[in-house]
């Protein structure tokens, strides 16, 4: 899959991960990440890559992979929410990571990314986009209209659940604009 019209002021290209380049994308993209933790890095891209629930979109720059973002079908909603919160949040995607190398940053990777999420979620028919961040949050409403929709403590960590609903034109105006590539 490729994704066109995401405007990053790099020039990158977008793209769905596949099976194929995880070993590359894990290559490129686990260079900072505490080595404890770098196997489930790399167990969570082949599940991206691999499971038709899912899906990793990578960013990807002069043959490098620079940034990478996750998204599910469905996730369960955090244990302690509202009854309503669960109702609302079993209808949306979820996003469950995004990063960008720190010396690509601040040059609309990231953004090109949610738009990539926000395509798949629409085109899988979700309502929206739903994650949780403990410090993004002002972030995620700023640039990307998500707003705060609860709080989840976990290991005595606040973080706040975000979620961005699409407007119903969304589904039936817009077209996700997806090209299938070989
Ligand atoms: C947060 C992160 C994904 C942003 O990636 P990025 O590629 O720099 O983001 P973009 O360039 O698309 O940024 C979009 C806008 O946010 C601004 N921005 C980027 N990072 C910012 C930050 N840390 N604080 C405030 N503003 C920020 C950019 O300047 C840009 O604004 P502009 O369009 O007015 O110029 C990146 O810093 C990162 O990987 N951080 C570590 C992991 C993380 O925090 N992930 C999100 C957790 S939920």
């Amino acid at each position: 899959m490729n994704f066109d019209q995401l405007n990053p002021r790099l020039s990158c290209l977008f793209l769905e991960g596949t099976p194929e380049i995880v070993t590359q994308a894990f290559h490129d993209l686990n260079r900072d990440m505490n080595s404890k933790f770098v196997h489930v890095f790399l167990d969570k891209l082949e599940r991206y890559a691999t499971k038709p629930d899912r899906a990793l979109f990578l960013a990807r720059y002069q043959e490098r992979f620079i940034g990478f973002a996750c998204i599910i079908n469905y996730s369960p909603p955090p244990e302690n929410v509202a009854k309503t919160s669960i109702e609302l949040l079993k209808t949306f995607a979820c996003s469950t990571g995004l990063m960008v190398l720190p010396e690509f940053r601040r040059q609309g990777v990231a953004s090109g990314l949610v738009r990539c999420w926000e395509k798949w979620a629409a085109e899988k028919s979700r309502n929206g986009v739903w994650l949780v961040t403990r410090k993004m949050a002002q972030w995620y409403w700023y640039h990307f209209h998500y707003s705060v929709h609860g709080i989840v403590t976990s290991k005595g960590t606040k973080k706040n659940i975000l979620i961005k609903g699409f407007p119903k034109k969304f589904h039936t105006e817009t077209e996700p604009n997806i090209l299938h590539i070989a």
